[in-house]
């Protein structure tokens, strides 16, 4: 496979920008790929139709879409994440979904809602033209999985432990990346010889066994999709697992890694089951 221009400038930006990043590029394949199977007929069908030829009917390919256009897109980098007044340990849309600027609704709770909003237009021949539906589902299925990963749904003056410096084992890095790709990727090395999609399959047994009767409750949702519910549980996973005992210069080893690795794959889970669920709700 040849890279193209602009899947070097992808890398680069990767290289170059590391800490901007969702969960990384795996914890987006794995919620996509979780939320994938999932789908209703209806559904699948719209999301095979939606897809641009190049992912061949694999959201999951995709998943991380939205992080590689940020800088082409820069109006849509505010909307990856939500920051919440330090220490509070609490969401609320009203307060917190805000860019920089102050700007209401430019948060990825916001952006949530404004993708299923777009999405709910497919099939109405007289809007057709009005949205990039193709864009709306990356996007959306990329802020679904953003929304999971607790830090980001953080403290303001951290944003988002962006910068707290810490040790993950004896490489140096920021809090932020710890949860966005270094315990994914240690799990992987450790648990699954290196191999996600082994990973994804364990994820998967999981939710229709041990947490099949909380999976049902994930998915409740009295609306088309729930963010300030899952940003809600975001700060509080922030504050009780990533947060909590790490300070700037902390060395963070297996005691943090295997007591905060089940938080992960926790999230995960719901993001994919959810992602499933609204898209089900969005096309049913
Ligand atoms: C909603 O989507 C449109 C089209 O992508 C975008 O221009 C706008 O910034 C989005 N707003 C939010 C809050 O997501
Ligand atoms: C919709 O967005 C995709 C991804 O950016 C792009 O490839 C496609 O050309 C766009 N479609 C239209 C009709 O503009
Ligand atoms: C699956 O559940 C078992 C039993 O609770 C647990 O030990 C294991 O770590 C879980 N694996 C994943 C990937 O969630
Ligand atoms: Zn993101």
């Amino acid at each position: 496979m040849e890279f193209c221009r602009s899947q070097i400038l992808a890398l680069v930006a990767l290289f170059l920008f590391p800490v901007a990043y969702g969960w990384g590029i795996d914890g987006h394949l794995i919620t996509c790929r979780i939320a994938q199977p999932r789908l209703s007929k209806a559904a699948a069908d719209a999301v095979e139709n939606l897809l641009p030829a190049y992912a061949d009917n694999d959201l999951g390919s995709v998943c991380a879409w939205a992080d590689r256009v940020k800088f082409h897109y820069h109006w849509s980098s505010a909307l990856h994440f939500i920051d919440t007044p330090d220490n509070l340990c609490t969401y609320q849309y009203s307060r917190d979904c805000k860019d920089e600027d102050g700007i209401k609704d430019r948060c990825v709770a916001g952006a949530i809602n404004n993708y299923t909003t777009q999405l709910l237009t497919y099939g109405n021949e007289n809007s057709a033209s009005q949205y990039n539906l193709t864009e709306a589902l990356l996007f959306l299925s990329h802020f679904m999985g953003d929304i999971h990963q607790p830090l980001h749904v953080g403290f303001t003056s951290d944003r988002g432990a962006n910068t707290i410096d810490v040790h993950w084992y004896t490489r140096k890095t920021v809090l932020h990346h710890v949860w966005d790709n270094s315990i994914i990727e240690t799990e992987e090395e450790r648990f699954y010889d290196s191999n996600v999609n082994e990973m994804i399959d364990a994820i998967q047994k999981n939710i229709t066994t041990v947490w099949a009767k909380q999976a049902k409750a994930w998915e409740a949702c009295s609306k088309t999709t729930c963010p300030d519910l899952y940003a809600s549980e975001g700060i509080k996973a922030a504050c009780d697992w990533a947060y909590k005992g790490v300070h700037e210069d902390s060395v963070l080893e297996d005691d943090y890694f295997l007591t905060r690795s089940p938080m992960v794959n926790l999230r995960l889970a719901q993001g994919g089951v959810r992602l499933a669920a609204t898209l089900n709700r969005i096309f049913g």
